[in-house]
């Protein structure tokens, strides 16, 4: 049995297979209608989301399955203090596969030891968010052409952004990827993501504060919102919260091709007059993660078609 926690967990021959599932979904939906017919998918969302339990949700059931689940702790027995280990032990008895967004880094992975059915990291804490990640790359590839060959830049909170690390994570084995890292002095990439991931593989990356002086030499402008529950102090995240504004002043220095990406939800860090331009992709991002989500449950499920 196979679980996700991180977009490393598939070696990039596995994730070029479920891109390509991914793609084939895309084009032929009525081939995988039936694909999950009797499956059951459970959401475990401890903390709110829009996107990724719906397009779970919308996933099981673009394949036939079913979907049952919790949307916050507060409605679950987890308010009555029940464990991780115990919930997931029982509700391996309900379901067949699970989708789980927590908190707290490594819930998912303690939820896995434990389980008697796949279980999806859907985000733990500030630290990874791998379908994320999927769904970034089938944009990607899909708009760009290949992985390969691209300049990155990431900006707003990069210290708590785990779309940003498990995108990080998952790029840098592709060739020649370069990054720009765009944030302010608060808000920068961890010690462990510079060092341990960036430096240690050789990884060409750049730091800046203003997202002006980055525009011009990026293929992907991948922004993020400063996420006001990641901080412990209100005032931080009042003086941090509008430092990154993209308008569409600032995308005259872009080139004509770079793509605006966003994992969403956006806040004020992306003007809505930007979504118009042919480059903003952010709402296209989201179709692609239906897709990439439909093509996960199958691999785990180890269903073909
Ligand atoms: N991108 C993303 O994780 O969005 P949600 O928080 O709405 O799931």
């Amino acid at each position: 049995m196979r679980h996700l926690m991180s977009p490393l967990d598939f070696s990039v021959d596995e994730l070029e297979d479920l891109l390509n599932l991914a793609g084939d979904i895309e084009k032929n939906p009525a081939k995988y209608a039936g694909a999950c017919r009797g499956k059951k998918l459970a959401t475990c969302f401890y903390e709110p989301s829009t996107r990724t339990r719906l397009s779970f949700e919308a996933a099981m059931l673009n394949l036939g399955g079913s979907v049952l689940g919790f949307a916050s702790s507060d409605s679950s027995s987890a308010a009555k203090g029940e464990s991780i280990s115990d919930t997931i032990r029982v509700v391996s008895c309900y379901a067949d596969i699970c989708a789980m967004r927590h908190p707290k880094e490594g819930a998912a992975l303690v939820a896995s030891q434990r389980s008697g059915i796949p279980v999806i990291n859907a985000g733990d804490g500030g630290h990874q968010h791998p379908t994320q990640t999927l769904t970034d790359m089938m944009t990607i590839r899909s708009l760009k052409g290949s992985l390969g060959n691209i300049t990155i830049g990431l900006c707003g909170d990069l210290k708590f952004g785990r779309t940003v690390h498990s995108l990080i994570n998952a790029m840098i084995r592709y060739p020649n990827v370069k990054f720009v890292l765009i944030s302010p002095e608060e808000l920068k990439i961890p010690d462990y993501i510079r060092e341990d991931v960036l430096r240690a593989n050789s990884i060409e990356f750049e730091e800046v504060e203003r997202l002006e002086d980055a525009m011009g030499q990026l293929d992907i402008l991948y922004m993020t919102r400063v996420q006001r529950e990641r901080f412990f102090n209100e005032e931080d995240y009042i003086r941090l919260k509008d430092y990154y504004v993209l308008t569409k002043k600032k995308m005259k220095l872009a080139k004509q091709d770079m793509l605006v990406l966003h994992p969403l939800p956006r806040v004020n860090e992306i003007s809505v007059e930007v979504d118009d331009d042919p480059r903003a992709a952010y709402f296209r991002q989201v179709q692609y993660g239906v897709y990439v989500r439909m093509a996960l449950i199958l691999t785990l499920l180890e269903i073909t078609v």
